[in-house]
C-alpha cells in the first residue's frame, strides 16, 4: 500500500477523528497552520453571543461579578493545566507570551543574583532572545547564545555560574522537540533555573511540567489552544518559587487586595501575582470556550495522532516532494519532533502562496522555511495526503513561478 492509500485507513482507525466535528472549518480548505492560529471551535461563537448580548449589554459592569468575569484567568488556567502536566494553582491565563516571558525572565534573574550566565538558543523565536538580552542587561547578567546541538554542553560549561536557561520546547521553525525532563534535570543539577516556552507544544504535545519540576513556563492561547487571534497567553511558576516571585511588572490585578486601592503594592500570595492589568475579557472568554474542544481527549492519543500525521507527511515528502528540491528541516525521529513539519526551499515564499491559493494553508518563515502544523484535533490523514498531492502538483506544473506569488505580504 502506498502512503496516500494509507491515509484513509489511518483515518478510519483514528480515535480522535470525531473531534473534527467540534470545529468549524471552511469547506475545501486543508488547514495546516494551527501552530500559528488555531481553527474556530463550535463552542466559541455561541459563547461570544452570550458574552456580548447578555453579559455585556444586559449585565454591564455587574458581569465582572455576576457572570464570573473576574475569575476567568484562573478558570482558563485550570483548563490549560492538565494539557501541560501542571497542578492548576501554578498556572494563570494573562497577557501575551512575550509579556509573560518578561515576568519569568526577570523573576529568574532576581532569584539568583550571584549567578551570571543566561543561556539562549541562537535561532530561538526572536521575542525570547530580545527579552533575554534586555533583562540580562538590567540584572548584570551575561547572555550566551548557543546552537541547538550545543545546549547541553553549554549548560555543563556554565557550571555553578549558570543562572537561567530559556528554551522553546518545540522549535518554531524546525519543529524540533527538546527533551524537557532531561534538560530541566541538567540545569537543576547545577543549581540553575529553566524557562520553557510552550508556544508550539501546549495542546499538541504532552508536557509534564510538574513531573519534570520545571521552574517556569509560558505559552500562547491562540495556537493549538484555538483561543482566537490575540488570545491571552498563560504562565506557569512552580509552587515553591511563588512566595519569592518578583518582577518589575507589577499591577493592580496582581495585588493581594486589588479593590483596597492601596498606594503600596503587596503581592498576591498565589499565582495571581503574575496578573498585571484588566484582562481582555472577550478574548479570555473565547479561549475558555475553545478549550472545551479538549474535553475527554487523552494526551497519549493526541500525541499518537500527531506523530501519525507528521510521519505520513514525511513519507509523502520522501515519495513525492524531495525530488522537487525541498529539504526536510524537521527531525525524522519521533522523539525529537513536535506537531509540525518544516520543509526548506529557496523559493519557499512563492510556493507557499501558490499552495494557499489552492486551499492548503501553511505558512512561511524567512529565509526558506515552509511550515506545516498538524493540529491533531481537526487535521485528518486525508488532509495530509491532499497537502502532499497539491504541493507535488504545484511543483510539477511550475505555477508558483507566476509573479503574483512573489509579492511579499506583511504577515508571512
Ligand atoms: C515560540 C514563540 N514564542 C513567543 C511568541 C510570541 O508570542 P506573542 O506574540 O503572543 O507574545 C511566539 C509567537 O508566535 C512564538 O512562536
Amino acid at each position: 500500500m502506498n502512503w496516500a492509500d494509507a491515509a484513509a485507513e489511518y483515518d478510519q482507525k483514528d480515535p480522535l477523528a470525531p473531534c473534527r466535528e467540534r470545529f468549524s472549518l471552511p469547506p475545501g480548505v486543508v488547514y495546516l497552520d494551527g501552530n500559528s492560529l488555531g481553527a474556530l471551535s463550535h463552542h466559541v461563537p455561541e459563547r461570544m453571543r452570550q458574552a456580548v448580548e447578555r453579559e455585556w449589554r444586559e449585565g454591564l459592569i455587574r458581569s465582572w461579578n455576576d457572570a464570573g468575569w473576574y475569575l476567568a484567568p484562573q478558570r482558563v488556567a485550570a483548563k490549560i493545566a492538565p494539557l501541560i502536566g501542571a497542578a492548576a494553582d501554578q498556572v494563570i491565563a494573562a497577557d501575551s507570551t512575550t509579556v509573560n516571558l518578561f515576568k519569568v525572565l526577570t523573576a529568574a534573574m532576581e532569584a539568583n543574583p550571584a549567578r551570571r550566565i543566561v543561556l539562549c538558543e541562537r535561532d530561538n523565536f526572536p521575542t525570547d532572545t530580545y527579552l533575554a538580552h534586555e533583562a540580562a542587561k538590567r540584572y548584570g547578567k551575561t547572555v550566551r547564545t548557543v546552537d541547538q546541538d550545543t545546549i547541553e554542553a553549554a549548560i555543563a560549561e556554565a557550571g555553578d555560574d549558570l543562572c537561567t536557561v530559556t528554551l522553546t520546547h518545540v522549535h518554531y521553525k524546525t519543529g524540533r522537540l527538546y527533551d524537557l525532563p532531561r534538560i530541566t534535570a541538567l540545569v537543576h543539577a547545577l543549581g540553575g533555573r529553566i524557562i520553557w516556552d510552550l508556544a508550539h507544544s501546549a495542546g499538541a504535545v504532552p508536557v509534564s511540567l510538574d513531573e519534570a519540576r520545571a521552574d517556569y513556563a509560558v505559552g500562547c492561547g491562540y495556537k493549538y489552544l484555538n483561543g482566537g487571534p490575540g488570545a491571552p497567553a498563560f504562565a506557569y511558576v512552580r509552587r515553591d518559587h511563588l512566595p519569592a516571585f518578583t518582577t518589575p511588572l507589577v499591577g493592580w490585578h496582581g495585588h493581594a487586595a486589588p479593590f483596597d486601592f492601596s498606594p503600596e503594592w503587596r503581592a498576591h500570595p498565589g499565582i495571581e501575582r503574575l496578573l498585571v492589568g484588566t484582562a481582555p475579557m472577550l478574548s479570555m472568554l473565547a479561549l475558555e470556550a475553545a478549550l472545551e474542544a479538549f474535553e475527554g481527549v487523552s494526551m497519549t492519543e493526541l500525541r499518537e495522532k500527531s506523530l501519525s500525521l507528521t510521519r505520513l507527511f514525511i513519507a509523502g515528502y520522501d515519495a513525492c516532494l524531495a525530488r522537487h528540491g525541498f529539504g526536510l528541516a524537521t527531525p525524522r525521529e519521533d522523539a525529537q519532533r513536535g506537531s509540525q513539519v518544516a520543509l526548506t526551499h529557496p523559493d519557499g515564499y512563492a510556493i507557499m502562496q501558490a499552495l494557499i491559493e489552492r486551499g492548503v494553508i501553511g505558512d512561511f518563515r524567512a529565509p526558506d522555511i515552509l511550515r506545516f502544523g498538524f493540529a491533531p484535533l481537526y487535521v485528518s490523514h486525508a488532509d495530509v495526503a491532499r497537502a502532499v498531492e497539491t504541493l507535488d502538483a504545484i511543483m510539477t506544473e511550475g505555477v508558483w513561478q507566476e509573479a503574483k506569488y512573489a509579492q511579499k505580504k506583511a504577515v508571512t
